[in-house]
């Protein structure tokens, strides 16, 4: 959806909210590019914003959907401004030996950039258009230092975010904003193209699973939390969508393909909710589970063990059960009070603590 005064809108809601941090934004105007550096990045994205007309009305609760889709997209404009910086100016860890496949990934990525560009400005132009807040860059840091490592965190944030817009296309429904689903799931499949290389890049199958790994907008958003150093805004009070602390999977995410009993870590200070538990590792090992969305199943829950503390972290393990449910590529584990969902929707009210991102790295040979 372009709106016709869309420049304009962009440029107001930036005013309204302060200004973003240039020096890790890409030199195109992003993200209020005027017209004519628009026309420069239509092109590089190899194709238009689009030109129709905003849908006639949108629910109030839909705008949180386009704020966090506003809020992702900056830090994806960000990462791979950086990743392109990185690797043009043979950084170390980003040298590619080869001038031509330099060229190629460089020429890949630069597109990858300018498609996100027009993602978040779109998304800005719909929150603009209906009177929210759309949404500044803010300032990132990046974990990664070398370019097999970037583009390994560029697949999984990929991966929760075609599990994001998933709840973004059903929120929309149940919001009776039908309007905006198309150009949803348009993006959808495009994410899903930018994946299918990336996973390529990493030795993996370009089609993940049948049916990709689902998850809720809190997910994300306490997610990217951890890339963000900070914001021209109280992040908190302008996106109203909950943030959890997120769980690292001790060894790192990355898993192989088999049964297994995997370790987590999670810091539950100012969790309300974890008090009961704090403290007491009897209760977390009878009373918690990690709840793990993966494809379109049901939520997966299993009971907590070997819970311990250590001041508000607490360790605990749980199966990762890869057989019964095949899980390839991308599932998402929350630290649940509860051990049975109906369905995604109902994990987010009863998770203490998520997402802990966990990939399942079967190469191809
Ligand atoms: C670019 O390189 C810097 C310096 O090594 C690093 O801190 C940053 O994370 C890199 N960017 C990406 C996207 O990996
Ligand atoms: C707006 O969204 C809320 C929350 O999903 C829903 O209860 C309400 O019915 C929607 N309003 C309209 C007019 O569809
Ligand atoms: C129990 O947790 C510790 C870390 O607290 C971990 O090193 C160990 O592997 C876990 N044991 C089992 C059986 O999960």
């Amino acid at each position: 959806m372009l709106y016709k005064n869309l420049l304009s809108m962009a440029a107001f809601a930036g005013s309204a909210l302060a200004a973003p941090t240039p020096s890790q934004l890409p030199a195109d105007g992003f993200p209020n590019p005027s017209a004519d550096q628009l026309t420069t990045i239509n092109q590089q994205a190899d194709g238009t914003l689009s030109n129709a007309p905003p849908p006639p009305a949108l629910n109030a609760s839909s705008i949180p959907i386009f704020q966090l889709i506003n809020f992702n997209e900056n830090f994806e404009v960000a990462f791979f401004n950086s990743l392109i910086y990185n690797i043009t100016n043979d950084v170390p860890g980003f040298q590619v030996p080869f001038g031509s496949e330099k060229q190629a990934l460089l020429s890949v990525l630069q597109t990858v950039l300018a498609q996100e560009e027009l993602h978040a400005i779109n998304a800005a132009g719909v929150i603009s258009h209906f009177g929210g807040a759309a949404i500044p860059p803010c300032t990132y840091k990046f974990p990664t230092t070398d370019v097999m490592s970037a583009i390994n965190l560029a697949e999984t944030f990929t991966a929760l975010v075609l599990g994001t817009l998933q709840d973004a296309s059903q929120g929309l429904s149940t919001n009776g904003d039908h309007g905006p689903v198309r150009a949803v799931a348009s993006v959808i499949g495009q994410e899903g193209e930018q994946n299918g290389f990336f996973r390529g890049l990493l030795n993996a199958k370009p089609s993940e699973k049948p049916f990709l790994t689902t998850s809720i907008a809190e997910f994300a958003f306490s997610a990217l939390q951890d890339f963000v150093v900070s914001c021209p805004f109280d992040v908190a009070s302008t996106i109203p969508i909950p943030i959890h602390p997120t769980i690292a999977v001790v060894g790192g995410g990355e898993v192989s393909a088999q049964d297994q009993t995997l370790t987590f870590t999670a810091d539950l200070t100012n969790v309300a909710a974890a008090a009961p538990y704090i403290g007491n590792a009897a209760a977390c090992n009878s009373g918690l589970w990690v709840t793990y969305l993966t494809g379109q199943d049901l939520p997966v829950s299993k009971q907590v063990s070997n819970a311990s503390w250590n001041g508000n972290v607490l360790s605990f393990s749980a199966e990762f059960p890869f057989n019964e449910f095949v899980m390839e590529g991308l599932s998402i584990g929350a630290l649940t009070t509860a051990g049975s969902f109906a369905s995604p929707d109902a994990v987010g009210a009863a998770t203490l603590a998520a997402p802990a991102l966990i990939q399942v790295v079967d190469p191809i040979l």
